[in-house]
């Protein structure tokens, strides 16, 4: 019996999801079959209804529906509730669990795929908006010496910081405030590579050996990470390997086997360059 998964989104033709789960299934021996869905924008509940009665057993969640799904799930994990998004729903009878595996597949990334441990470092996040809510729970349970959220407006990175103060003390305010400190690992979570836009960040925010991380991909070098690499960042990395291990993390969670992700990474990559 094959069962049915389906990325929702709008737009959805463009996503890379399909070709992932279809790597993990073929390489795992697993039984399924995974499916881009267009949904219209107000049209993801009756969608997402559609697709379980016609037998679906999970779903991946994208732009714009991340916390529609959110509202929908009758369950939450824990990294899904502290987000305030959803990524990833499983059907199991009556239920619609909801769990968000962004913040896990970006942690993996970066200390499985990229070796840099992040016990003891210093990490900037750059931005306040949902994708960086989304990540900030699994980074502060790697136990960072210091977490530190910028932003263009201060006020968000500063409500984000007092979301999470029950998990760690965070620091925030607005990107100048940044300035006299630095940081092991700088993570772009801004919209700001979409559009081609460089950030102001003052100099001397990279640590010696910092990793330079920008969770957009397949824009080439984003000027987050030109100006990284120009501050002397050690190194340089795009947010690729995030979305195949937040992809790997989903697959976990529906099928209970975790998907080797190294040659398929290498893959896109080269079909990406
Ligand atoms: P997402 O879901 O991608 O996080 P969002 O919730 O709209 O999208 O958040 C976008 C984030 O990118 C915000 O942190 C935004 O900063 P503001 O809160 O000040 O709006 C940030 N951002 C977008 N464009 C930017 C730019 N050109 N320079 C700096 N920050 C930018």
């Amino acid at each position: 019996m094959t069962d049915l998964y389906a990325v929702f989104g709008n737009p959805i033709a463009h996503s890379k999801s399909p070709l992932i789960h279809a790597a993990f299934a073929a390489t795992t021996a697993q039984a399924m079959r995974y499916e881009a869905r267009l949904a219209a924008v107000d049209g993801f509940k009756q969608a997402i209804s559609d697709f379980v009665a016609a037998g679906g057993k999970g779903a991946n969640v994208t732009v714009p529906f991340k916390e529609e799904a959110f509202c929908l799930s009758t369950r939450l994990s824990e990294r899904a509730a502290r987000a305030g998004a959803v990524n990833t729903l499983a059907f199991e009878g009556d239920e619609i669990f909801g769990d968000n595996t962004d913040g896990a597949g970006l942690v993996r990334d970066i200390t499985v795929n990229l070796g840099c441990a992040l016990a003891g470092k210093r990490i900037l996040l750059l931005g306040a908006g949902g994708a960086s809510r989304g990540v900030i729970a699994p980074l502060l349970t790697g136990q960072s010496a210091a977490l530190f959220i910028a932003n263009r407006t201060a006020e968000k990175a500063q409500l984000l910081a007092e979301a999470f103060a029950d998990m760690a003390p965070v620091d925030a305010g607005n990107f100048a405030k940044t300035a006299g400190n630095c940081f092991d690992v700088v993570i772009n979570a801004t919209s700001a590579s979409l559009s081609g836009e460089a950030l102001p960040l003052p100099p001397g925010i990279f640590a010696p050996g910092a990793l330079a991380y920008d969770m957009m991909y397949g824009k080439g070098e984003t000027p987050f990470l030109q100006l990284a690499r120009e501050q002397g960042a050690a190194r340089c990395a795009d947010g690729l390997g995030m979305l195949v291990e937040q992809a790997a993390e989903a697959f976990f969670l529906w099928r209970g086997v975790r998907p080797i992700t190294g040659a398929l990474l290498a893959e896109l990559r080269t079909g990406l360059a």
